[in-house]
């Protein structure tokens, strides 16, 4: 798709009416969004069909006039698809190019294609089908790692990990509880792309400059037309609103962040030190230096996509934030900030899919890693006060006690024996052996949402029922 950039002083055929001449150089190239809001070509050629239609069926063009529209604009939309359309800067966006070249092969049908709308309101249409389109794919996406998280808890409902705080071994989890964490964040986003979706799907078309028109247009006609639940109800908003856009963006940044806190845990878990697993060749890389390698560069790249998405967000933030109603072409500056966010999403919600469903995990490394730290310790407390009647605070202290004697003879809880135990408090029988195992510790955590394997398994339940 060539772009051409002509030197001709002549005014603009759109609204060169009361112009002498044409734009600076420098003006022309500050004005221009065709380079990025090509992007759109679709759904502006969409929202004309849809527009010209509700004229001709209004009365306002002729079903002639209504034909030859319909019939060009389709004619461009498979020169664009085919990459047989040249796109001009001089032109400006992608609705006058396509105006343009509509006038070329229909003649003066073209020019009243434009009737009782204006480019405030067709951008505002495109953008928000753009963006419609986007969430949608954004939540078939997710349901897809959902269910990739779905598969790995089920296989590893049963597998013994640590569970940290301040990234200190804590208490034993099941490798399947911390996934099933993960699907109740992303299943939170995807909830949200659910709810945006319902707050943009009103059609902004037919608010035309910001005042409405006094053509006897049908809003509620082209609403249904291009697939909106009804139109907008105050015209100076839908032509200044861009709530759907920095929606879009905040949910970006939300899972984003929920992304790259999984990438994170994903550097630390497949590093030797570590070990819990091993990324496939596929989602990794080596290293040109040292033959040992083995980097996983696609969960960084999730990690700092991040970044990217975030700068967008606080951007479209800040355009819109000063900006009095109505219009204001400071908000052409919206897409590149939307486009950029959605293809970093995209690649990385699919990156992490990947990664999930393909990385092996080591279950004896994080069991042996569960065990040490003196990860039951809790679950001696838990024993004292069960059994032997202590309060709780007593039990933890006594706990501390054992903590720091198994620490001075470099041993595990389980490994001290007896009478070293008895030695700290009496009451302890041999039975405390069976809650000093990562297994029993987990299996005891059966309070709902807790990490034994049969609340995990129903909570997986749960979910597979809802994705
Ligand atoms: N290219 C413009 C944009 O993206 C289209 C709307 C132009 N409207 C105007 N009044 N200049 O915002």
């Amino acid at each position: 798709m060539a772009e051409s950039n002509t030197d001709t002083k002549s005014s603009n055929q759109m609204w060169g009416g009361r112009f002498a001449s044409g734009p600076d150089a420098i003006m022309e190239e500050i004005n221009a969004s065709i380079g990025f809001d090509k992007k759109l070509f679709a759904q502006d050629i969409r929202g004309s069909i849809a527009h010209a239609t509700m004229l001709a069926h209004q009365g306002i063009i002729s079903a002639e006039d209504k034909d030859k529209i319909v019939h060009g604009l389709n004619t461009i939309l498979s020169e664009i698809e085919s990459g047989n359309f040249e796109f001009s800067r001089r032109l400006e966006d992608i609705h006058m190019n396509i105006e343009a070249r509509l006038a070329t092969l229909i003649g003066p049908a073209a020019g009243r294609l434009h009737t009782a709308r204006s480019r405030n309101d067709q951008v505002a249409l495109d953008f928000r089908l753009w963006v419609k389109e986007e969430l949608e794919k954004t939540e078939k996406m997710l349901t897809g790692l959902i269910a990739a998280f779905l598969d790995r808890a089920e296989e590893h409902a049963e597998s013994v990990m640590p569970g940290f705080t301040h990234l200190q071994t804590a208490q034993p989890v099941t490798f399947g509880h911390h996934c099933m964490a993960y699907v109740e964040m992303f299943g939170r986003d995807r909830s949200r792309v659910r709810h945006a979706i319902e707050h943009l799907d009103e059609s902004p078309i037919g608010a035309a400059a910001l005042a409405g028109t006094g053509y006897p247009i049908d809003r509620h006609m082209t609403a249904k037309a291009l697939g909106f639940r009804e139109p907008t109800r105050n015209s100076i908003d839908t032509v200044s609103d861009r709530d759907f856009a920095i929606e879009f963006l905040a949910i970006a940044a939300i899972t984003g962040m929920h992304l790259s806190r999984l990438a994170e845990e994903i550097v630390i878990w497949s590093t030797p030190q570590f070990g819990f697993v091993r990324l496939s060749d596929a989602f990794s890389t080596g290293s040109s230096i040292m033959p040992q390698k083995k980097n996983p560069d696609a969960a960084e790249l999730v990690r700092a996509k991040t970044g990217r998405i975030n700068g967008s967000l606080i951007a479209l933030l800040t355009i819109m934030k000063g900006l009095p109603l109505a219009y204001s072409k400071d908000m052409q500056e919206d897409k590149e900030q939307v486009f950029d966010a959605a293809e970093s999403l995209e690649l990385a919600i699919a990156a992490m899919t990947g990664m999930v469903r393909d990385m092996t995990v080591n279950t004896a490394r994080m069991k042996a890693a569960a065990g040490s730290g003196f990860s039951t310790a809790t679950d001696l407390a838990d024993w004292l006060v069960r059994e032997a009647g202590l309060p709780f605070r007593d039990a933890h202290h006594v706990t501390g006690r054992a903590v720091a004697l198994a620490e001075s003879k470099s041993c595990d809880l389980a490994e001290l024996p007896l009478a070293d135990l008895q030695a700290i408090h009496p009451d302890i029988t041999d039975k405390v052996y069976d809650v000093l195992t990562v297994e029993a510790s987990v299996a005891s955590r059966k309070s709902f949402g807790g990490t034994a394997p049969s609340e995990v398994r129903k909570q997986i339940a749960f979910w597979r029922a809802r994705n």
